[in-house]
């Protein structure tokens, strides 16, 4: 038999483990552990990452109308705690954490070279029913390290060990 739970926050599991990735009007990169991500449209492919407006992220997808999603992989653990805890408000998160990262080749933001997946995405809209806002993207580009990757660029999720 089913009972009540006594809380209705964050019912639906598992949470996804992300790291979106943003860039401000002056170059600088700053990053955040986000578990509001979703799949929201196949055609165009489109996603949708929720970011509490108080996070210092917030105003720079806000300003440069992208972000980027990484997928971390077991042995980032250190860099994915750090990143869901600190804010880039009070320092340089890469730096302190010698985060590794290139331009994104398609939007204006920093992608997280040591995670095996990241997807650059253009803000298309964004609403905020609650809490977070919501930034629905549109896919520009999903980067996949080789290894992962079949011959027809099918992507072996089976053989990733994400976090
Ligand atoms: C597991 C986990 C999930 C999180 N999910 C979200 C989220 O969906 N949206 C959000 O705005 N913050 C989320 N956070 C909190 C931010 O990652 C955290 O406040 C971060 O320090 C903000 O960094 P910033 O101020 O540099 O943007 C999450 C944190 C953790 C640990």
């Amino acid at each position: 038999m089913k009972k009540m739970a006594k809380s209705k926050l964050l019912c639906v599991q598992p949470v996804p483990r992300t790291i979106v990735s943003c860039r401000d009007r002056q170059g600088r990169n700053n990053a955040l552990v986000v578990g509001f991500t979703a799949n929201v449209s196949l055609d165009p492919a489109m996603v949708m990452v929720g970011i509490v407006p108080t996070r210092f992220s917030h105003h720079m997808v806000k300003e440069s109308g992208c972000f980027v999603i990484n997928l971390p992989k077991k042995g980032y653990e250190k860099e994915y705690n750090y990143l869901g805890s600190r804010s880039g408000r009070d320092e340089d998160k890469f730096a302190a954490m010698n985060i590794q990262w290139k331009d994104g080749e398609c939007i204006n933001a920093p992608i997280l070279t040591d995670c095996p997946v990241s997807i650059e995405c253009s803000v298309v809209e964004s609403t905020q029913p609650g809490t977070h806002e919501l930034f629905i993207g549109k896919v520009e580009a999903v980067h996949v390290d080789e290894e992962y990757l079949d011959e027809k660029g099918g992507i072996l999720w089976d053989k990733m060990d994400l976090l």
